[in-house]
């Protein structure tokens, strides 16, 4: 017996507060014809060297189609079970222009527009610099594992795309929120950060970078000399 379930949210409780009228995913028709089936998936991450991660992604025509709204759960589900902060779609080796991330009070710069940001899908998004100031900090990406660098990029900067209902994103961002979009839009140009690095000597294992720590101010200066 067939029977479609409408879906309630119940698995990607992390998105309803992206979406406070409803997280995006529900009355969804279940793709599955049981309830126990997962309807969320984690999907395989493609390492740097995978040609996936070296291509221009392509615009999504219709935001609202379900297969896009598919491919942002299971972005969703991924992401959160590696433990990242943001995640592109070809880092699940497919190639569209579709990113998902959250942003917590951790790594938070004190900026004025650096503040905690809750899950967002964003569709097709442009990053447009506002000034030309930049600073470098210390970047990981789950295409490049067990590796950090630093990594310099705008201070403040305009974004704008479209949710999963279609409906313009616009926003202001500095410090660390505006540097997770240029490092997710980055990777739907094929770009991934260490080519964004002006100094590999920065470019660390986790482990020897947590024990020898580096103070960027001073590398800043040495670079600068
Ligand atoms: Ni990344």
């Amino acid at each position: 017996m067939n029977i479609t379930k409408i879906r309630v949210c119940e698995a990607s409780a992390g998105a309803q507060t992206a979406f406070p009228e409803g997280c995006g995913f529900c009355a969804t028709p279940n793709r599955a014809d049981s309830a126990n089936i997962p309807v969320m998936a984690i999907l395989k991450i493609a390492r740097m060297g995978h040609p996936v991660l070296r291509g221009k992604a392509e615009t999504v025509a219709d935001p609202t189609a379900p297969e896009i709204r598919q491919l942002a759960a299971d972005m969703i589900e991924t992401m959160e079970d590696y433990g990242g902060t943001g995640l592109a779609a070809p880092q699940v080796h497919v190639p569209k222009r579709v990113v998902v991330f959250r942003v917590t009070e951790g790594r938070l710069t004190g900026r004025p527009l650096d503040t905690p940001q809750d899950l967002t899908v964003i569709i097709n998004p442009v990053i447009e610099p506002i000034g030309a100031e930049q600073e470098q900090d210390w970047e990981g990406c789950l295409s490049v594992p067990g590796l950090r660098g630093a990594v310099p990029r705008f201070v403040k900067i305009r974004y704008r795309g479209l949710d999963l209902f279609g409906k313009p994103i616009d926003r202001v961002a500095e410090g660390f929120h505006a540097r997770v979009l240029q490092h997710e839009c980055d990777h739907l140009d094929g770009i991934l950060y260490p080519q964004r690095m002006s100094d590999l000597s920065l470019l660390v294992y986790n482990e020897e970078g947590a024990r020898h720590p580096v103070d960027l101010g001073q590398a800043r200066d040495k670079a600068a000399e």
